[in-house]
């Protein structure tokens, strides 16, 4: 990797980088970009002979500002590999906690039983090796993988304890896409920091940063401050995009008012590439992104910060472009050929959700607050938020030894959510499910395939969800909002599948 870029020249590129428009991206291109980090590629897909082996440790990285910031990483000096496997497999991993406390592991999007989920119950201590066999048993998808150790998710997951999966099948491994991973096929993992006056990443759990989350006002991607450049060959690209913040929604756009191809969601593909000109991304949530490198000499990848407060993501998704950084810039390099295909139309069978498959409805509100009862609770419970307030679901904090739900292998359900006040990424554990409604209205395209992420704020977000594998009552599935604080804080449940 290259030297870090100085605080001044720091200071300018993103003065430069504040427009969105294709002339900026022209003055960009004359200066040395920070390079797109490429994390280390694991390639689990063709079989292993010897267990994955994640060592969760504390580290110092520098993201660009000249200082190095004291961090965690899995197997790197900040966040962790990306690891393809591949459906049909079963993973054996080691994951080693060097990090001087306890921590876990979990498998963010992966149908899997409860016992491998690497939830909070699957604790690591220090100096200690957690060793789960994964079975990957779902079709293609961009999954990833962060500390779930209850009421320090927020700070281990901020501090760098995260990574991407990539899970392949036949379909995906013989499709017409971009799959050389680092050349045509990038992982993005687009977080928010807060550095201090000397550069180093600052993290404190304030009153504040309990209520509305950790929001932090640089972006940076795999690591690194924005912008980052990447040199790719003329053809297709691929993005694969994860909202690793701990509480940010992310508006996405392109320069010149290029479309966004989606063509993957959390669980998988959609139907067909749908296009829009701005992609909101939720704390949690995955998208893949085509980019038609032979019509571009250049793009640029903006994205906006909304809060979760009040209209803030509603406002971020309006307002899309206004105050967008650019993340990263794409320079197609004319004497390289990539994939000339044209953008695929049919990327996946994708039944319409169908609601009357479901045997019952479930509601669920998203709690925040001031009620004594929680704060009280939540401060007997051990929870982040301590004597500050309390979160909850339908009333009640997370406790770790209240199992909240028992679900009916294999039956198919409604979950309908909703929230007091601010906007919540609700995500569940051990399953993808269908969007039915969103905020009270139909999911927007990119979100009608599979999810594990739905977002709720005002009216109704409603899910239909089935479970396919046991959680027993010592190995629970979670039910949670995914802005780290609320989940730390009691905005979590528990429920086994059995
Ligand atoms: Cu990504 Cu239960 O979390
Ligand atoms: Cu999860
Ligand atoms: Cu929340």
């Amino acid at each position: 990797m290259q030297n870090h870029i100085s605080r001044r020249r720091f200071l300018e590129l993103a003065a430069v980088s504040s427009g969105a428009a294709l002339s900026a991206v022209k003055a960009m291109s004359q200066v040395p970009l920070r390079p797109l980090p490429v994390p280390e590629l694991i390639d689990a897909a063709s079989g292993v002979d010897a267990p994955v082996r994640l060592n969760l440790q504390q580290s110092r990285h520098d993201f660009g500002t000249g200082a190095a910031s004291e961090t965690l990483g899995i197997n790197s000096s900040y966040l962790g590999p990306v690891v393809k496997v591949k459906t049909g497999q079963q993973v054996p991993f080691e994951v080693h906690n060097r990090i001087g406390e306890v921590s876990t592991l979990h498998w963010h999007g992966l149908h899997i039983p409860g016992d491998v989920d690497g939830g909070p119950h699957q604790e690591i201590e220090p100096g200690g090796t957690w060793r789960p066999e994964v079975p990957v048993a779902q079709p293609a998808a961009t999954c990833w993988f962060h500390s779930h150790t209850h009421g320090r998710t927020a700070r281990q997951t901020h501090g760098g304890l995260a990574g991407v999966m990539h899970i392949e099948d036949d379909a995906s491994l013989s499709a017409d896409l971009p799959k050389t991973y680092g050349v045509d096929d990038f992982t993005l993992v687009l977080q928010d920091k807060t550095f201090d006056a000397q550069g180093r990443m600052s993290y404190q759990l304030t009153g504040e940063v309990i209520e509305n989350g950790f929001q932090g006002d640089q972006l940076v991607v795999n690591g690194a401050l924005a912008p980052v450049g990447q040199t790719v060959p003329q053809g297709l690209v691929r993005l694969r995009i994860l909202n690793a913040c701990n509480a940010r929604f992310l508006t996405l756009s392109l320069s010149g008012s290029q479309a966004l191809n989606v063509i993957a969601s959390d669980g998988g593909f959609l139907g067909s590439t749908f296009q829009t000109g701005t992609l909101e991304m939720s704390p949690g949530e995955r998208y893949e992104v085509l980019l038609d490198m032979s019509q571009l000499e250049e793009a640029a990848l903006m994205v906006s910060f909304s809060g979760n407060e009040g209209l803030g993501g509603w406002l971020g998704s309006i307002l899309g472009r206004n105050g967008a950084q650019t993340a990263l810039v794409l320079t197609r390099d004319p004497d390289r050929k990539g994939l000339t295909a044209a953008l695929p139309d049919r990327l996946a069978i994708l039944a319409p959700a169908d609601p009357l498959s479901a045997l019952r409805k479930r509601e669920f509100s998203l709690n925040m607050g001031d009620g004594e009862e929680l704060a009280a609770l939540a401060a007997n419970w051990g929870n982040v938020c301590g004597t500050a307030g309390g979160m909850g679901i339908n009333g009640r904090p997370m406790k770790m030894d209240h199992v909240n739900l028992q679900m009916r292998k294999g039956e198919a359900e409604i979950w309908r959510i909703q929230a007091d006040e601010q906007r919540h990424p609700f995500h569940i554990h051990g399953c993808s499910f269908r969007i039915l409604q969103q905020d009270g209205a139909p999911p927007p395209g990119h979100a009608s395939g599979w999810k594990d992420m739905v977002s709720v704020q005002e009216g109704w977000s409603e899910v239909l969800v089935r479970f396919d594998y046991p959680a027993a009552e010592t190995s629970p599935f979670m039910y949670h909002c995914h802005i780290l604080e609320h989940e730390d804080c009691g905005m979590m449940g528990q429920f086994t599948v059995g």
